[in-house]
């Protein structure tokens, strides 16, 4: 279903995009117009205040909340108004690498990222296993396969969760402010990586970063505000200055 033409489809190709949270008197925008695309292969930072949306337009491209007004295709594919099963169909392309590495704390560095292979039919046939230690070895954390979260660093959990989101080859990596908790020379390793394991598997990265000291990893830079994106393909050369 997402088979996609490289050349010519955007990954993510949004259009008049609004999202409400809430019903009735409660009910408050928090998504304005937005227009984006991202081509296959780009690595796109998103940067803005706190409370702009950042993570909202995050969660609605992820198919984890559902977009409702507007048009948003991810791979070719209209989400908005999708259903559970499509959202679901959906996630399965999508790595994500979360602020709160969201590791599952009684599995161990090697069994979190295999669990994540085992949601992928295609890779149930090869060696899990291998696979796992084949991704965490190219993170660098082949002495610490077997460890739990509890005994990582927040660096090394970061890693795992990096390791855990692009074991499967997602064709689309969502992640939100993943340096957020670590230190700066940590936090620049994390994203470095990332960069490399993307280019390597050709893969679409979104990443949302308060982090100005890691903004030249990017192709391009996008600015929320108010839930407004007020700036499109800023020059990423002039950003960084
Ligand atoms: N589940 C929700 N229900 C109601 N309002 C929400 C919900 N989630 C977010 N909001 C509101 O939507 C707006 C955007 O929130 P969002 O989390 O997208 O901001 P953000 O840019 O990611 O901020 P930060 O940089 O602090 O993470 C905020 O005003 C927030 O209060
Ligand atoms: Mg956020």
């Amino acid at each position: 279903m997402f088979d996609q033409n490289l050349n010519s489809e955007p990954a993510i190709a949004i259009y008049q995009l609004n999202h409400f949270f809430g019903t009735g008197a409660l009910r408050k925008q928090a998504l304005f117009d937005i227009n984006l695309e991202i081509q296959a292969g780009e690595i796109v930072i998103m940067t803005g205040p706190s409370g702009s949306g950042k993570t909202t337009l995050l969660t609605l491209m992820g198919g984890l909340r559902s977009a409702q007004i507007g048009s948003l295709k991810i791979l070719g594919q209209e989400i908005c108004g999708a259903n559970k099963h499509q959202l679901t169909q959906l996630r399965r392309n999508i790595g994500y690498i979360f602020q709160a590495h969201n590791l599952m704390t009684f599995l161990t560095a090697k069994e979190n990222v295999r669990m994540s292979l085992e949601l992928h039919e295609q890779y149930l046939a090869g060696d899990p296993n291998a696979k796992a230690e084949e991704m965490l070895t190219s993170v660098g954390l082949e002495e610490r396969m077997d460890y739990y979260p509890e005994s990582l660093s927040g660096g090394q959990r970061q890693r795992v969760a990096i390791a855990r989101a692009l074991v499967s080859h997602p064709k689309i990596v969502l992640a939100d402010e993943p340096t957020a908790a670590l230190d700066k020379k940590s936090g620049r390793d994390v994203v470095e990586l990332m960069q490399k394991l993307a280019k390597q598997q050709g893969c679409t990265i979104l990443l949302v970063t308060h982090d100005n000291r890691i903004l030249d990893i990017a192709d391009r830079i996008i600015y929320m505000e108010d839930g407004k994106l007020v700036s499109d393909g800023v020059d990423v050369a002039m950003k960084v200055k």
